[in-house]
């Protein structure tokens, strides 16, 4: 069966190894598949919602994004690549869904709710972030996307997306508009620790590995990473559990035989800390060189990435204008 796929990301840095193992590994996966029709938004009108006085820093990132994903493999021949600012009849569609929900309702979201605590946002949210989930909605129905491959937390903004589908084909008599089903990422894959062993790898906690990072960041990182603290004396039985090292070793070693030798190995005592870093920052380094190396290739000309962005964008605006034609005609606010 013929699927149609829109997934994004909100551009406000480069893309590290959490997204790596948990959403990009997906969409090679999926791009392979001549079945699938795949759209990749770069969300910087929703990374605006939370970071409208420093557009600079979103603007930058989409070109950074864009690279991360050129280096990893998305191909633009195959995958459609664009810039939700690019795309008017986004929030077009937004300003005619909003009218289906209630304040009540987006009150209700719990991954916003989290947002609102997180940024401390406290009294003063901005009414474009409050109402993104309605914004994300039309992202994903514009493309009439059947599966949208996203993390456990973009779960209620599924549920939105498929209510706000739901009571638009109800209430106007209509068929145009598709209830996407969420994928999520394999399991083990979900969001990936950071380096500190604290919480997932995210910029705001400083604890990630970038597929930008040169060779010799990726071993400073790697050779501070948290292992097990009572692990002092070589000789030491040492935890596996909660282990970043081993953790990684799991996500990135595809010897799984080796790693459950060094599991033992370390549990009982006699392998150091410092021997099972040394072996992640090869497992890691061989696999982050060519990306990394495709990525310095790409990144010589950044012009071509731009065109390569305005011709996916081009390209999303046709299908995102044949919905909204029909999401009017609907309506009946299809005058002329
Ligand atoms: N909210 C998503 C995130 O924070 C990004 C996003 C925006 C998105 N629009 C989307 C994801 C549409 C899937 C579909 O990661």
């Amino acid at each position: 069966m013929k699927k149609v796929i829109l997934t994004g990301d909100r551009p406000t840095g480069k893309l590290h190894l959490g997204h790596y193992v948990g959403s990009l590994q997906n969409r090679l996966k999926m791009q392979a598949d001549p079945n699938n029709h795949i759209f990749v938004m770069i969300a910087d009108q929703q990374a605006l919602t939370d970071n409208a006085k420093t557009p600079e820093k979103v603007q930058q990132s989409v070109t950074e994004v864009a690279l991360d994903y050129l280096a990893v493999g998305l191909d633009p021949e195959r995958t459609t690549i664009f810039i939700q600012s690019q795309i008017p009849q986004l929030p077009e569609l937004t300003m005619y869904y909003l009218n289906l929900v209630t304040m009540a309702r987006l009150q209700r979201n719990p991954t916003v709710k989290s947002e609102i605590q997180e940024k401390g946002f406290n009294e003063s949210i901005p009414a474009g972030f409050f109402m993104y989930p309605v914004s994300q909605a039309a992202d994903i129905t514009a493309f009439k996307a059947t599966h949208v491959p996203v993390g456990e937390d973009q779960r209620p903004m599924l549920e939105q997306t498929r209510e706000i589908a739901r009571d638009f084909n109800r209430i106007y008599g209509t068929e145009t508009l598709v209830e996407p089903d969420i994928i999520l990422p394999p399991k083990g894959h979900g969001r990936l620790v950071g380096v500190d062993g604290k919480g997932k790898m995210s910029k705001s906690l400083n604890n990630g590995i970038y597929l930008s990072d040169s060779e010799d960041e990726i071993q400073k990182k790697v050779m501070s990473m948290y292992t097990d603290p009572n692990h002092i004396r070589v000789e030491d039985p040492g935890q596996i559990e909660g282990n970043v090292v081993f953790t990684y070793l799991d996500v990135f070693d595809e010897d799984k035989e080796k790693v459950q030798e060094l599991k033992d190995h370390y549990r009982k005592g006699g392998l150091g800390d410092v021997k099972i870093k040394r072996y992640l920052n090869e497992v890691l380094q061989a696999r982050l060189k060519p990306i990394r190396e495709r990525r310095e290739e790409y990144a010589k000309d950044r012009d071509a990435v731009l065109e390569m962005l305005k011709s996916g964008s081009e390209k999303a605006e046709r299908v995102a204008a044949e919905t909204l034609a029909e999401v009017k005609a609907a309506m009946g606010i299809n005058y002329f």
